[in-house]
């Protein structure tokens, strides 16, 4: 069963607005987003072959959007890998907690927006993959 079949990650629709002078897309807390956002970050001036993300959150959520460019997010829930290219500024990845995450291929003047549950707090991250998967595979998970 791939990772979005098992619910560890899906696509989030935003509205788009379309008329000869452009593009709006709009977020509200509320309605398209499954959790209160507490903190917008956002990654830009990222060289094409920068790898970025290697680590998984305890409590935090997390939705990603390429809003200009794209990038491949590869997803791991400790059982089941699998692979997303973000390039559409209207659909989001949905992340949940105890996800291990890496983020690559950028492509030149990419920019990714990320909408999360929590503020930052390192305390909230596992760096070490061996801790990722002996959390998940822990029966309090
Ligand atoms: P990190 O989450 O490791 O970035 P990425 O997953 O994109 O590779 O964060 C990189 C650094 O930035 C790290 O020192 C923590 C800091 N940081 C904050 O101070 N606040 C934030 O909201 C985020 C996301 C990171």
């Amino acid at each position: 069963m791939s990772g979005a079949a098992m619910g560890i990650t899906r696509m989030i629709d935003l509205p788009q607005i379309h008329d000869q002078r452009g593009d709006l897309t709009f977020v509200e807390g509320g309605n398209h987003i499954p959790f209160d956002i507490a903190r917008v970050y956002y990654l830009y001036n990222v060289p094409v072959d920068a790898e970025r993300g290697g680590h998984a959150h305890r409590e935090l959520e997390q939705i990603v959007f390429a809003l200009s460019g794209s990038f491949r997010m590869k997803i791991d829930d400790g059982t089941t890998k699998s692979e997303y290219w973000l390039r559409d500024p209207r659909k989001g990845l949905y992340i949940r907690r105890l996800v291990w995450r890496e983020m690559d291929a950028f492509s030149q003047g990419a920019v990714c927006m990320v909408l999360a549950s929590h503020s930052y707090d390192e305390a909230d991250y596992y760096r070490n993959y061996e801790d990722f998967l002996a959390a998940v595979r822990s029966p309090s998970a």
